[in-house]
């Protein structure tokens, strides 16, 4: 293991920033709190943007920024390389207006100064699920060409600010989650008399221009800047050995790896560019030549579970073990999702999330979670043993540094973290920080592959 090898973790502004007063709405703080998927909201035509009745979760988040300092001493003291965290356009830009909000930027400047105080790595997301909401508003999301300068302000703003303390850049979280949620990944509402898949591939197309805008801005302002995307990886196996569930197998993955495959690759696959040609979607000389000379220098990617492929459509793997919310726990998976990423693309991979969403016990202020050791431990053996195969990984981050508001249910319950964060579903609670049992083997992890323990 390489001695600048990224061992580190992840947290995303919409679900644990809060400061809510400060800044102008994203489009998860539109969520309510809810056991069925938010991943879906709003994904059916028919629906409409609308201020709905319930509990909002994600304004508050665990308040990160007011706790920032203290979050981040903890951090520390885990002995965290890196850190990733994404910052929110709608606090950077409250509306379509060309200036930045120096108060955001200033926050953004204390974040990234605190890390570094601490030798901790700063790794920027520009947008993770946390679009604003007037973006939506005003030009319904990555659907609308427009949306595509409005981002290259956004991004060419923060990047001149922090170009010189912060190397590594990740311009979406999780693309190709967006195949089924366009409003949350695309910041786009789906209308009645519209065809869900020409939207989709118009937002994706778009969010692809704009991921090949932040390489070119990034490596105009210092080539030495590090450009990545982050994809979830969920590799999917067949049912049986039909070549029916292997045909659709392969269906499935394409509909993630026609993103990498642009982004990585610097051009449209032909199945892509049948797809795009299918629906009416242009595809202008100019983005492609944009495509082909901006790659990213990395993969960033999540890995949680694995699924099926059969011809009753994508299920879960009945040989596998299950979390209390019903994800596949599948190690092995890993070291598979990570060849078969490298020996496509044979780019370096940084592991931006990767945990154990469970219900967590606190007792005397403690919290004895082995159970996400044992899952985080799994997945690291496996990890390495794609790097003894040969893949380049350069980092592991887990998700989450700290427990956060759950994007799928908007719950407090559904726990990720190292440190327990007392607040509750309802919203109540103190916010007081716990370290719990896994902050601890986490810490002495670091020590220990990094060489610096006796
Ligand atoms: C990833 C997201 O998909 O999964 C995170 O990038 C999310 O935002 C994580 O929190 C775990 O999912 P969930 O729904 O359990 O919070």
């Amino acid at each position: 293991m390489k001695k600048e090898f990224l061992w580190g973790s992840s947290i995303s502004a919409g679900q644990c920033e809060g400061g809510f007063e400060s800044r102008s709405e994203t489009v998860v703080d539109m969520i309510p709190q809810g056991k069925t998927t938010r991943f879906q909201y709003l994904n059916h035509p028919g629906k409409y943007l609308e201020e709905q009745e319930g509990f909002f979760p994600s304004r508050k988040g665990v308040e990160f920024y007011e706790h920032y300092r203290e979050d981040i001493a903890l951090y520390a003291k885990m002995g965290l390389k890196a850190l990733r965290f994404s910052i929110l356009w709608s606090r950077v830009f409250k509306d379509d207006s060309l200036t930045p909000n120096e108060e955001a930027l200033a926050f953004y400047d204390d974040v990234i100064n605190e890390l570094l105080k601490y030798g901790i790595e700063p790794i920027i997301t520009t947008i993770h699920f946390d679009m604003p909401l007037w973006v939506v508003k005003k030009y319904n999301g990555f659907v609308n060409r427009q949306v595509i300068s409005l981002y290259q302000h956004y991004i060419e703003t923060i990047v001149n600010r922090y170009h010189d303390r912060v190397k590594y850049w990740i311009s979406y979280c999780e693309i190709n989650v967006m195949n089924h949620a366009l409003y949350m990944v695309g910041g786009t509402v789906l209308k009645e008399s519209e065809d869900r898949d020409s939207v989709l591939l118009q937002c994706a197309y778009h969010k692809l221009i704009g991921n090949a805008i932040l390489v070119r801005t990034c490596h105009e302002v210092d080539k030495d800047l590090k450009v990545g995307c982050e994809v979830a990886g969920t590799p999917t196996y067949p049912l049986t050995s039909s070549p029916l569930d292997y045909q659709l197998m392969m269906n499935e993955e394409r509909r993630d790896t026609r993103f990498t495959d642009v982004m990585v690759k610097g051009k449209i696959p032909y199945y892509f560019r049948k797809e795009l040609n299918d629906h009416g979607i242009d595809i202008l000389e100019e983005d492609e030549n944009l495509f082909k000379n901006n790659t990213l220098d990395f993969i960033a990617v999540s890995y949680y579970k694995t699924s099926l492929a059969s011809h009753e459509g994508v299920k879960d793997n009945p040989l596998l073990e299950t979390t209390p919310f019903g994800w596949t726990i599948d190690p092995k998976g890993m070291r598979i999702m990570l060849n078969k990423m490298y020996e496509r693309y044979e780019v370096p991979i940084m592991i931006v999330e990767n945990g154990l969403g469970t219900y967590d016990k606190i007792e005397d202020g403690k919290i004895h979670d082995d159970y996400r050791i044992d899952y985080l431990s799994k997945h690291i053996e496996q990890m390495e043993k794609a790097m003894d195969d040969g893949v380049e990984v350069i980092g592991y981050l887990t998700w989450a540094a700290m427990d956060v508001v759950s994007t799928s249910e908007g719950m407090m319950s559904k726990r990720y973290g190292f440190i327990y964060v007392d607040r509750n579903d309802d919203g109540s609670g103190t916010l007081k920080r716990y370290p719990k049992d896994s902050f601890y083997w986490y810490q002495n992890l670091i020590l220990e592959k990094s060489g610096k323990k006796e």
